[in-house]
């Protein structure tokens, strides 16, 4: 190659690789904009109530917090919101042990932080944070139906089961040798309630007879 052949390699390279980065650069700029929804009054207002109590000295949000509580990116989409208010405003008429003090927030402060939350929500993090790693894939063996429609409809969004899963409910490693009886479980997880007075699990009535069981069944080898 002569000098003037490299000279020109090096001089049109850099160029092109330098219009390729302006592009790119445009291109990331274009879509982060996308990636939140608007940031109205209320969110702000939400967003110091989050800092005035401190809940990040306990939880994280986009990763960055402590440990010693569940992440809340995307509390929202897990919770109702009416439970989500009920239960920062004072955790323990939801979860009689639970490890979260009241911290005194007023009504207004908690229906700003959960527009706070609801705005997070809507974040778009690409699929972060994961999902719990499922609760059943650990066992090592097969799953049988029932372990796959638990891990299916997320019951380990809030029970853990050996360390991996939730808080949010009971830890069912032992379930098994707590609550033997198939038929306790269905009657559970269609209606809470009826079993459990003031249950915080949600329903599931919305399963087919033949699920409930099957979920049952799994629940009770679980010793
Ligand atoms: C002293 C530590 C601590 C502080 C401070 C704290 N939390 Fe919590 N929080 C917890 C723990 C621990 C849990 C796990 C469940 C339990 O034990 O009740 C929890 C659970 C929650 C949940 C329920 C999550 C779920 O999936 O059910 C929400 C929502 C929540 N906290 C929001 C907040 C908000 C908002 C703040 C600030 C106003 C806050 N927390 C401050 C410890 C804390
Ligand atoms: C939104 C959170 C949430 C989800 C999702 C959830 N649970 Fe629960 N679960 C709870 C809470 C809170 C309790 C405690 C109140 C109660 O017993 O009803 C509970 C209790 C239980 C208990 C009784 C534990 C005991 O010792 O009495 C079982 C069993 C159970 N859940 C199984 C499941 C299964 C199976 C699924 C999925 C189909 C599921 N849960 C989904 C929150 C949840």
């Amino acid at each position: 190659m002569s000098t003037n052949a490299a000279k020109n390699l090096f001089i049109y390279g850099s160029l092109l690789c330098f219009v390729v980065l302006v592009i790119l650069t445009v291109d990331t700029m274009g879509k982060l904009d996308k990636r939140a929804p608007e940031i109205t009054e209320q969110v702000n207002a939400g967003k110091k109530v989050w800092h005035k109590y401190d809940c990040i000295g306990c939880h994280t949000i986009l990763g960055n917090g402590s440990y010693f509580a569940p992440d809340l990116t995307k509390a929202v989409e897990r919770k109702p919101k009416e439970y989500l208010k009920k239960f920062i405003m004072d955790p323990r008429t939801i979860k009689p042990n639970s490890a979260m003090p009241k911290l005194g927030l007023s009504e207004k402060e908690a229906d700003n932080l959960i527009a706070f939350l609801d705005w997070m929500d809507k974040v778009d993090t690409n699929g972060w944070p994961p999902k719990p790693i499922l609760a059943g894939a650990i066992s090592g063996k097969t799953a049988s139906t029932g372990q796959m429609l638990f891990q299916k409809n997320d019951c380990s969004a809030c029970h853990q089961i050996n360390g991996i899963g939730g808080t949010a409910g009971p830890d069912l490693t032992h379930i098994g040798n707590v609550r033997p009886d198939v038929e306790w479980h269905i009657r559970h997880l269609k209606d809470p309630d009826t079993v459990v007075p003031d249950s915080a699990m949600p329903s599931f009535h919305h399963l087919s007879d033949e699920d409930l069981r099957q979920i049952g069944e799994y629940l009770i080898t679980l010793k």
